[in-house]
């Protein structure tokens, strides 16, 4: 049976591109990795899927004049094979609402805040010096806003006295690794619904418990 097939795009390191093609091999994950794209040719995260023997595509966004060109680019190599869902997996490119309409509940987004708090760049600091207690990360559908979409899966990470945005960025990395292959499954399962702007769930426990930080 042919299994789920995803497209991620990327811009560089690919950690989350690398935790995708991990559990991608196991021979009862539900979806595989059949195309990468990097709009950066110095991407590592293209010498991954290398690795992987996955096919891969540089797209030089400098080289197009204008943002629609670039996604028109995007678009062809997308559809020179089948392709049922894209991962944004650390992609730096803000994407025009035409191109994310021709996606519309089929690409998803990691961002590392605790959305809808914490939109756009830097949020490791923004948090810490906010004092905030709590950080974290969201896998989310993309919609024309940037940063916003039904929220699919988030993780919360308590933010420690001693924490710098390296030490922060390092503990919400880790959680990223875990959630994304995680969603991406029930996703491929087709256990994930989205209607209305909402993401539900065909069976799942929630839990009801809350965290606290500081603990009590
Ligand atoms: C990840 O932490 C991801 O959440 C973030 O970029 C990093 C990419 O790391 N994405 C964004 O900030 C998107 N707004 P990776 O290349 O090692 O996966």
């Amino acid at each position: 049976m042919t299994k789920f097939q995803v497209a991620v795009l990327i811009s560089g390191n690919g950690s989350n591109l690398q935790a995708l093609i991990d559990a991608a091999a196991l021979s009862d994950y539900p979806a595989e990795i059949a195309l990468v794209i990097s709009n950066r040719p110095d991407a590592f995260g293209i010498e991954r899927a290398q690795k992987a023997g996955i096919r891969t595509a540089v797209i030089d966004h400098k080289k197009y004049e204008t943002r629609s060109e670039f996604e028109n680019a995007l678009q062809s190599e997308l559809t020179k094979q089948p392709i049922d869902l894209i991962c944004l997996a650390g992609f730096m490119r803000i994407l025009n609402p035409e191109f994310v309409e021709l996606w519309r509940d089929r690409m998803i987004n990691i961002h590392p805040s605790l959305l809808p708090a914490y939109k756009g760049l830097n949020t490791f600091q923004r948090a810490i010096d906010d004092g905030v207690r709590f950080a974290g990360c969201t896998i989310h559908y993309v919609v024309p806003e940037m940063d916003a979409g039904p929220i699919i899966m988030q993780a919360v990470v308590p933010i420690g006295q001693n924490d710098t945005k390296e030490t922060l960025a390092k503990k919400i990395q880790q959680q990223e690794h875990k959630m994304y292959p995680a969603a991406l499954k029930k996703i491929a399962n087709g256990s994930v619904c989205v209607r209305d702007d909402k993401v539900t769930y065909e069976s799942v426990d929630l839990g009801d418990d809350a965290v606290i930080s500081p603990i009590l």
